[in-house]
């Protein structure tokens, strides 16, 4: 196991109802805000008349900043850094998925410097300050909620670029399991598959003698495993949607991450992918995951066969180890068929003929490998892109 230091501040307010408390919990840190969302689903569901009769009763002013798209881009992380710097605004409240956190994580960071926040993308230049943000999640995936992590997209040459900074930790993140009842099954089926990639992206490690997280990983993507069939085909299981959302915010907390070091070459790949196509990060993951497993299987052997037994019950054959990984491998694409996704390029309605642009990009031209599992050069990038055709 490898030396860590582990600290997560984010409060976790979980539960029936919790987005009530969201007004009290804001005014501890400002009473004049920005509040942040996406496209309209909260006010179909009616979460945005809750969040504001609580901030309202609470005291707390703020101003509004709809609209943040999936893979959100960076021209309204700019307008709401206008509007907090204009209004000398104090918190950043980010009601909704991973897309409206990270443009509001965005939002933080940017709001306390003069210069561009794209900048801190590019990796010139680290934060030294930013805004307070907090979170009512309203999709369990990308894990936004309590992570270090903001995922932009610049509109100007589609790049999709992330930033990680004990900074922009939420405050605190309300997770009410109800507020998934009105998810589309696609979103849920990309929400889930972003889980279990976080999972995995953390499973495949060099690092040995990490057999306690091994174990919580394995349980979690059970958990999720388990419970994707009932939320699927109902809507309302407020139980399973309580594991699926208290996991999925475990999955990329860090906690899993503790002596371990995660691979995340198919996270900057499927970045290319929805950074050209816009497809949705976790549609995307469903096809790079099944690839690079292929292309990297052999790398440790053993690692993809406990995979296999544990997590998704395969027979142990001490004679044949590779066929059991292969199965574990192909029970996972089954498993992603089953929730409703493709495991195909060609299920994104994506050609090859961008693969080689793809591969290019997300090495920076060949400057710089992703994974660290394996390193993958633009080759082997190139290589599991047509894998996945
Ligand atoms: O915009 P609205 O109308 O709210 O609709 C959203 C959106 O269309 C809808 N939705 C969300 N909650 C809903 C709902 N519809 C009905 N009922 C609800 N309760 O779902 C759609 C997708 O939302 P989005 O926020 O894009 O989903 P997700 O949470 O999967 O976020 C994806 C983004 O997170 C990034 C991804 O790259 C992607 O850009 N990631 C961020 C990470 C991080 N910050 O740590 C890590 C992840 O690996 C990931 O890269
Ligand atoms: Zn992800």
């Amino acid at each position: 196991m490898e030396n860590f230091e582990f600290q997560n501040p984010t409060k976790i307010i979980f539960g029936r109802g919790t987005e009530e408390k969201v007004g009290h919990e804001v005014a501890k840190y400002s009473t004049n805000i920005l509040l942040h969302y996406g496209g309209g689903s909260i006010k179909a569901s009616g979460l945005y008349e809750r969040v504001t009769a609580s901030l309202k009763a609470a005291g707390v002013d703020w101003i509004e900043l709809a609209g943040v798209k999936p893979n959100p881009r960076l021209s309204l992380v700019q307008e709401g850094i206008k509007l907090c710097k204009q209004h000398k605004l104090g918190l950043i409240l980010a009601v909704g998925g991973g897309s409206v956190i990270d443009s509001a994580k965005a939002i933080a960071m940017g709001s306390v410097i003069e210069g561009d926040v794209w900048d801190f993308y590019l990796g010139r230049g680290a934060p030294v300050d930013a805004l307070p943000v907090a979170t009512v999640l309203t999709i369990p995936a990308a894990g936004s909620e309590s992570s270090t992590g903001t995922v932009i997209t610049n509109e100007e040459g589609w790049l999709k670029r992330a930033v990680n900074s004990d900074l922009i930790y939420p405050r605190f993140s309300i997770l009410n399991p109800e507020l998934a009842f009105t998810l589309p099954a696609f979103q849920v089926a990309c929400g889930i598959a972003d889980i279990m990639s976080h999972l995995m992206e953390r499973y495949f490690t060099n690092v040995s003698h990490v057999s306690f997280t091994d174990h919580l990983l394995e349980a979690t993507m059970k958990t999720i495993i388990g419970q994707a069939p009932f939320v699927l085909k109902t809507p309302n299981d407020y139980d399973a949607w309580a594991e699926i959302m208290w996991a999925g915010t475990i999955a990329h907390n860090n906690l899993l991450n503790t002596g371990r070091v995660g691979d995340w070459a198919s996270h900057d790949i499927e970045h290319e992918i929805s950074g050209i196509y816009d497809v949705a990060h976790g549609a995307g993951l469903a096809v790079v995951f099944p690839a690079w497993m292929k292309h990297v299987l052999q790398h440790d052997l053993n690692r993809f066969v406990q995979w296999a037994v544990r997590v998704w019950n395969v027979e142990m054959d001490v004679y044949n180890p590779e066929a059991v990984a292969l199965i574990g491998i192909h029970k996972l694409e089954e498993f992603f068929h089953s929730i409703g996704l493709g495991t195909e390029l060609s299920d994104l309605g994506i050609q090859g003929d961008r693969i080689d642009e793809m591969a290019n990009k997300a090495t920076d031209g060949d400057t710089r490998t992703l994974g660290n599992f394996v390193k993958l050069n633009e080759k082997a990038v190139r290589k599991i892109l047509h894998l996945a055709e």
